[in-house]
């Protein structure tokens, strides 16, 4: 099918269907540009709550789907690729949370939204890029076990040296195959640039950024800034809004392996087949829905 055509079918079944299509930063161009909402994952899963459309299409991974269908039982959410996952969404395991609880008296679970609904149903608190420093700040407790990822872990903890981080060993590999020396190379060829870099970086490329945030805080970071030339250290799906609000500046990757394959598993064909014919609903069991919801609440509620 034809481009036009298959933006006019999904503009047709949205309607039918009264569903509104969600997308992240990460996913294609086409996408993004068809979406009702755009953004970083704290905002898509405010977007979430807030919408009042009986059909939410998530252009994104399965822990995004799954968060939307937690803060909203009740509507039907459907995923354009059943497959499309994030690779540190599982990385750490329920004993190991069990373990860190059994050892730590005063101590927060602390789980970043890329992670299962399980891992969330056993945390007490879940974070975002974008809100992790505020919330990590304003816990009660002095011992934060941060999950799944090291490296956002790591940065918040450089950020809050009052509190004491237990650390686990996830992450993301389309972050951590980031390296300094790509970031030097990048900086030697554009000294005017900026470096912008995403938390789920390693701490050697972070300590380059002359800005650390979520896709979004980049993205607002590049289009306030005077500056002209900016290094862009996450997935390169965000080119598409930085170059959207800023036509004039000019933004730079910095090597070949800035692609997540899971976020670009969504396509157009499958938005339109997900929302025509209810495709990949996601399903979760009531119990594990509860549980987890507390940790999603939470985030909402400390971070407003
Ligand atoms: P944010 O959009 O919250 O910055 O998250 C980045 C990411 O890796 C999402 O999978
Ligand atoms: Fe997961 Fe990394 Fe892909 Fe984000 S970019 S969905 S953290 S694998």
């Amino acid at each position: 099918m034809e481009k036009q055509q298959l933006i006019d079918e999904i503009r047709e079944w949205k309607e039918k269907k009264d569903a509104v299509i969600l997308a992240h930063y990460y996913v294609d161009d086409d996408v993004q540009a068809i979406a009702d909402y755009v953004g970083d994952s704290y905002f898509l899963a405010k977007a979430a709550m807030k919408e009042k459309k009986s059909m939410i299409c998530f252009a994104g991974v399965k822990f995004m789907g799954e968060s939307a269908k937690i803060l909203n039982p009740e509507k039907t959410v459907v995923m354009p690729d059943g497959l499309a996952d994030c690779a540190m969404a599982h990385m750490v395991d329920i004993e190991k949370i069990k373990q860190v609880r059994a050892e730590y008296e005063d101590l927060a679970v602390a789980c970043y939204i890329n992670s299962t609904a399980e891992i969330k149903s056993y945390s007490d608190v879940c974070v975002t890029s974008a809100n992790a420093l505020k919330i990590i700040k304003a816990l009660p407790q002095k011992n934060i076990f941060f999950i799944p990822d090291e490296n956002l872990g790591r940065y918040i903890a450089s950020q809050v040296p009052e509190k004491n981080f237990i650390f686990n060993d996830g992450y993301c590999p389309v972050h951590k195959a980031m390296t300094a020396e790509e970031v030097k190379k990048a900086k030697k060829e554009h000294e005017d640039a900026e470096v912008l870099v995403h938390p789920e970086c390693t701490m050697d490329v972070i300590a380059m950024g002359d800005y650390i945030g979520s896709t979004s805080g980049i993205i607002d970071y590049a289009t306030k800034s005077d500056k002209k030339e900016f290094i862009i250290c996450t997935e390169l799906g965000v080119m598409y809004e930085l170059k959207k609000r800023n036509p004039d500046k000019k933004f730079y990757g910095i090597g070949p392996k800035q692609v997540c394959i899971d976020m670009k598993k969504v396509t157009l064909e499958n938005v339109l087949d997900a929302i025509k014919y209810d495709r990949n609903q996601v399903e979760l069991e009531e119990e594990l829905s509860r549980k987890a919801k507390h940790a999603l609440d939470e985030m909402l509620r400390i971070a407003q």
